[in-house]
């Protein structure tokens, strides 16, 4: 089975509840170069199907599931996600090191291996909500603390949010971020807090920017991704 790679640096969120507004923004999106994430809501009511079928349209896909267990269940779910063909599956990294590892070593033998990323803090909680779960501390040292994590268990890298981009790349040039919280200037803010631009994003480091509603939103997906794409590349400069 060979994995396509996506030729933009852009995962298009597909934020729906059924196959149909999936697939329909799929067709709009194919042939832009981009990737697409599927997450709990749409594979939850779809199934694993939906992952072949987006595929099959020639978009690699982020399998954005998030998986948190033991490390025994969290290894044979990372080895069924990369055997539907994902481009890329993530887990929790507060699952701990064995779980990590656990997940590393599940998928290393798959016939296509995915990029394997952990999610560090989710950008719901703020401090408060760490301290009530017994953590209290300032998101952003959890946050280093995870991504260190996760680099030594052999992780490809991890979630981030535009402002944490630099400490993840300070771990290693080669470990990934994987960048939500993106507006392309002038687009609506919706109900992102912590927002970059995607040129802002990726000159921070940022490997992946996922995007949603700024794409889905368009008149035109694939002009959108196109146009995004363009604002990464560096005017060249003539005299
Ligand atoms: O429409 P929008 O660009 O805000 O979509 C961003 C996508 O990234 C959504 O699927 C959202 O759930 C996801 N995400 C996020 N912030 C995170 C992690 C994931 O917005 N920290």
């Amino acid at each position: 089975m060979d994995v396509i790679t996506p030729r933009v640096p852009i995962i298009v969120a597909l934020d729906y509840a059924n196959a149909a507004d999936a697939l329909a923004m799929a067709r709009a999106l194919a042939g832009s170069g981009c990737a697409v994430k599927v997450g709990k809501e749409l594979f939850t009511a779809e199934g694993p199907a939906i992952v072949g079928r987006l595929s099959e349209l020639g978009l690699p896909v982020f399998l954005d599931l998030k998986f948190h267990d033991i490390p025994n269940t969290v290894a044979g779910a990372s080895r069924a996600a990369a055997a539907l063909g994902a481009w890329m599956i993530n887990v929790h990294a507060s699952g701990g090191r064995e779980m990590l590892v656990a997940a590393r070593e599940a998928i290393a033998t798959a016939a296509a291996r995915p990029l394997l990323i952990a999610v560090t803090v989710l950008t719901s909680f703020d401090r408060g909500r760490l301290a009530e779960i017994g953590l209290d501390i300032e998101p952003a040292v959890q946050v280093e603390r995870l991504a260190r994590l996760t680099r030594e268990a052999g992780l490809d890298g991890v979630v981030c949010s535009p402002r944490e981009i630099t400490v993840v790349k300070k771990l290693g040039r080669d470990f990934l971020a994987v960048t939500p919280g993106v507006r392309p200037p002038g687009s609506a803010q919706d109900d992102q807090q912590r927002i970059a631009t995607p040129a802002a994003a990726v000159a921070a480091g940022a490997d992946w920017l996922v995007i949603g509603r700024p794409i889905t939103r368009a008149a035109a997906p694939a002009a959108a991704v196109a146009d995004i794409a363009a604002s990464l590349v560096a005017p060249t400069t003539s005299n």
